[in-house]
């Protein structure tokens, strides 16, 4: 998130042959990671799809396949995946750097969530977050929940927190597949540790042998996240940085690089990941960028990559050496094992420019079948640009495997994106006017499940009027790029690009979607999205926590008619009568927006 003019550099780990001090192996997984067994060969590669339940016609989803238009029809498997977590406080050291990080089960990252397309997905969720007790609440990232948006995990928004000691069961359909993650939307939580990897299986559209599974880049903090966004929060604040980066939870520190001021236990050969490739096959590898801030750009030593999907959007393959990820955004690759040596580098790189890191460069190893798994690979860099842009991929590059054309917008919004200082010197962010901040006891849906529209300004509440497809113009008058999420649908991008639009809509008969897209410093970003598909209240905002947190979030309500006839079960309520009832005893720091 610097504000240097574009420019166009290599990152530094081209230059040469990467040295680590060590492979790792300094302190044993439950100390870096708990129960979690990512990144080490304890974790399995995943099945093409989960064959314990009927199969019609060969498949859970029977005939559908990728061609089938996925936000009309969706597979009901009847078959029910249950999960229950605990949330809970523990210490791990996951890159060698001993802190206080947040649990789900005991394991960072937390336990992957697997279904098929089709399946209902059920997590109870109890939260024993103590010293302090905090709220938590978990969002599932890239879902649709069409007609559940009380199951969306956004506190303030569409339920209150869960309150210590309490549990939640969620309970959803898993309406698109592909490659996702989970994670806390109370405040900064998922940047403390609270985010673990989602994949559900649904039909495949390219050939390949062996599923990889999740691998999650995420930028790391030694401080907490309370204490993170005590700093955004403060007046004349400095900008948050990150101290590393984060291959499935892992990478090594260099302890020495740190003054020893408060004695916290570190250890410089914590351990990296490592990866079993098999030579000659094709590997999925189900990237996500699960990180708070950094923009990441992911390559694999002498290997090219082929883009399959983006977020849960399957698309026609093409080809890069690297994948640009914003927060929040997901691919899926396809990596041929045909290199010559037996061992190579896989790259996680926080960009110089849009992210701040003090250690940006992650690595993980890769062994082919013959090779030793005690020995540093030797591979070289391949030349991986890092563009000043922050853009993602060009949008001539990124076709929809299943065509949609753009609909004609009902209503179109412009709205403006602007950092502030507020009266006590707080730098705020505001979109469309407002800078959001949220209140945890009054949820928006829940309040327009009454047929009660009034809301209080900070909310920043739109609400969308009879339009079958709205349009968005984004314009950033900032000096930041950003990540923007939409919740409930994916976004058309019609455009994107360096100051004003000029109006042209890039492959109109065909569109890229997802939901998440960057945009760039001074830029803008045209997308779309069919408001009356999915009745509900979603948010629209910056996926980075600390701009999050900062107010850079808007909620639009579509469908009001529909959502003050949806019947929310009774348990949601009770969530916030138990909220209610702790915080008459408690009171709750929310020094932020909440979100
Ligand atoms: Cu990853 Cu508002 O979400």
């Amino acid at each position: 998130m610097g504000n240097t003019a574009s420019r166009s550099p290599a990152l530094p780990a081209s230059q040469g042959v990467y040295k680590l001090e060590s492979l790792g192996g300094g302190i044993e997984q439950a100390r870096t990671n708990g129960k979690s067994v990512w990144g080490t060969f304890d974790a399995d590669s995943l099945p093409s799809f989960l064959s314990n339940n009927p199969l019609p016609n060969g498949y859970p989803w029977s005939r559908m396949n990728s061609t089938t238009n996925y936000y009309e029809q969706t597979p009901n498997t009847g078959v029910i995946r249950s999960y229950d977590f605990t949330i809970s406080r523990g210490i791990l050291a996951p890159d060698g750097y001993e802190r206080e990080v947040l649990l789900i089960n005991g394991a960072f990252p937390a336990p992957l969530i697997e279904a098929n397309w089709g399946d209902t997905i059920q997590v109870t969720v109890h939260n024993h977050i103590t010293h302090p007790e905090e709220g938590a609440s978990l969002h599932w990232h890239g879902l649709l929940q069409k007609g559940t948006p009380w199951q969306d995990g956004v506190p303030g928004v569409t339920q209150c927190p869960i309150a210590p000691g309490e549990s939640f069961t969620y309970q959803f359909l898993a309406d698109m597949y592909g490659t996702s993650w989970y994670h806390s939307h109370y405040s900064g939580q998922y940047s403390g540790g609270l985010f673990g990897p989602m994949v559900i299986h649904g039909p495949q559209s390219q050939e390949y042998d062996v599923d990889i599974g999740p691998v999650l880049l995420s930028d790391w903090y030694h401080d907490d996240y309370f204490s993170l966004v005590e700093q955004t929060m403060a007046a004349n604040s400095t900008p948050v940085v990150a101290d590393s980066n984060l291959i499935n939870g892992k990478m090594n520190f260099n302890c020495s690089s740190i003054a020893h001021k408060d004695a916290t236990p570190c250890v410089s050969d914590a351990g990296i990941s490592k990866f079993k490739f098999r030579r000659g096959k094709t590997h999925l590898l189900r990237l996500v960028n699960s990180g708070a801030q950094g923009l990441q750009r992911f390559s694999i030593d002498g290997h090219k990559m082929t883009v399959i999907a983006n977020d849960f959007v399957p698309v026609e393959p093409y080809d890069t050496k690297v994948v640009t990820l914003g927060i929040g955004q997901r691919s899926d690759v396809l990596v041929k094992a045909d290199g010559d040596l037996e061992a190579y580098w896989m790259r996680a790189n926080v960009s110089r420019i849009c992210g701040r890191n003090h250690n940006p460069d992650a690595v993980a190893a890769i062994y082919y079948d013959d090779a030793k798994e005690d020995e540093e690979p030797k591979s070289v860099a391949s030349d991986v640009p890092d563009p000043g842009s922050c853009a993602n991929d060009d949008l001539d590059l990124t076709r929809p495997l299943m065509k949609m054309e753009l609909p004609e917008p009902d209503l179109i919004i412009d709205m403006e994106v602007r950092l502030f200082t507020n009266g006590s010197g707080v730098k705020l962010w505001s979109l469309d006017g407002v800078s959001f901040r949220g209140n945890y006891n009054s949820p928006t849906l829940l309040l327009s499940n009454l047929g009660n529209l009034t809301f209080d300004e900070e909310w920043n509440v739109r609400i969308i009027q009879g339009a079958k497809s709205v349009r968005v113009h984004l314009i950033n008058n900032t000096t930041v790029p950003h990540p923007m999420h939409l919740h409930g649908f994916n976004m058309y991008i019609l455009a994107e690009g360096e100051g004003e639009w000029d109006g042209r809509i890039n492959h109109p008969e065909n569109p890229q979607r997802r939901d998440v897209f960057q945009v760039r410093r001074h830029g803008h970003l045209v997308m779309q999205f069919d408001a009356a598909e999915n009745p509900g209240v979603w948010p629209f905002h910056c996926h980075i926590a600390w701009h999050a947190s900062a107010g850079f979030f808007i909620q639009f309500l579509t469908g009001h008619e529909v959502v003050e006839t949806m019947r929310i079960p009774n348990v949601v309520a009770e969530t916030c009568r138990q909220w209610a009832k702790w915080t008459h005893t408690n009171i709750p720091a929310q020094i932020d927006s909440g979100l």
